[in-house]
């Protein structure tokens, strides 16, 4: 199969569908096949996500949610209506993020550090755990977790520095792809994570001035390979993460 129809007949969820990423893998997915579930909390955004994926493939679905306000009753419903509609999930991609600005942890407010941990950890676990019999119903089920690395040595925010409650839920994340893996075992739905490169998102300018920023890519360039690791082509990462933050260090999955 080629890497064109690489999810032809796939059904996959991308939580944080309006974003930089999240709506770059949303056209890339659906240009591969898959029929897209797009979920994000602002309806107009979707709407036009919306215009551009059926543009690239499958008529996709639109599912309002906003993670921070929701309950695990809200995932499971989530979880009914596509098994309602598809009887399965074949891929579920983490693009959904909350990062507001570089804060001291001495003087983060504490409301602040809750909803990034909420949003950037406990959501995106509820909503795989509502997910994953839906995985386990695929044949290749495969769950994503895009992440980031803040603590990177010699950049701004070394030791995760200032990132607070985001930078602290990357590196839970990360904890959690082997874990989740080693429980679901070898034949269980495949869990992988991705570390894209500096992308010029919302996210992005939260943290650093867009326009002296040259390090950072457009969002689509990291499509590609959301679209690899939700894939058959994404085998080779089961319960690893696939780092890009660096283009020379790339771990090699084996
Ligand atoms: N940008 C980078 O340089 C970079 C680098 C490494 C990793 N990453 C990772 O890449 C992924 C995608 O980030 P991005 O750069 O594409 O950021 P982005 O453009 O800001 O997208 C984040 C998305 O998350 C959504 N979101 C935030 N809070 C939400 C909530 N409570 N409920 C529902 N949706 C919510 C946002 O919705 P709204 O549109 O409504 O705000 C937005 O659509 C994240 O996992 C991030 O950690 C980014």
């Amino acid at each position: 199969m080629s890497a064109q129809d690489s999810l032809k007949d796939r059904v996959v969820l991308i939580a944080g569908a309006a974003g930089g990423l999240g709506s770059a893998a949303a056209v890339a997915c659906a240009a591969a096949g898959a029929s897209v579930i797009l979920l994000g909390r602002k309806v107009r955004a979707l709407n036009k996500v919306y215009e551009s994926v059926k543009a690239a493939g499958p008529d996709p679905m639109l599912y309002p949610m906003d993670l921070e306000g929701a309950v695990p009753d809200d995932f499971d419903q989530l979880a009914q209506a596509i098994d309602g509609e598809f009887g399965r999930l074949d891929g579920l991609l983490h693009c959904a993020a909350e990062f507001r600005a570089l804060t001291p942890l001495a003087h983060t407010d504490p409301a602040d550090f809750a909803r990034a941990i909420h949003v950037d950890l406990t959501a995106r676990w509820w909503l795989t755990q509502a997910c994953l019999p839906l995985l386990a119903k695929s044949d290749a089920g495969a769950a994503v977790f895009v992440l980031d690395t803040p603590e990177r040595r010699g950049k701004p925010g070394a030791a995760g520095a200032f990132w607070g409650g985001y930078g602290l839920a990357q590196s839970a994340q990360a904890a959690l792809v082997p874990m989740l893996q080693a429980e679901l075992g070898a034949s269980g739905p495949r869990i992988s994570g991705l570390r894209p490169g500096p992308m010029r998102t919302g996210l992005r300018a939260a943290a650093y001035q867009l326009n002296v920023d040259p390090e950072a890519r457009p969002a689509a360039d990291y499509a590609p390979a959301c679209v690899e690791l939700l894939a058959a082509t994404g085998a080779a990462w089961r319960g690893k993460i696939r780092d890009l933050q660096e283009p020379l260090a790339v771990a090699d999955p084996a």
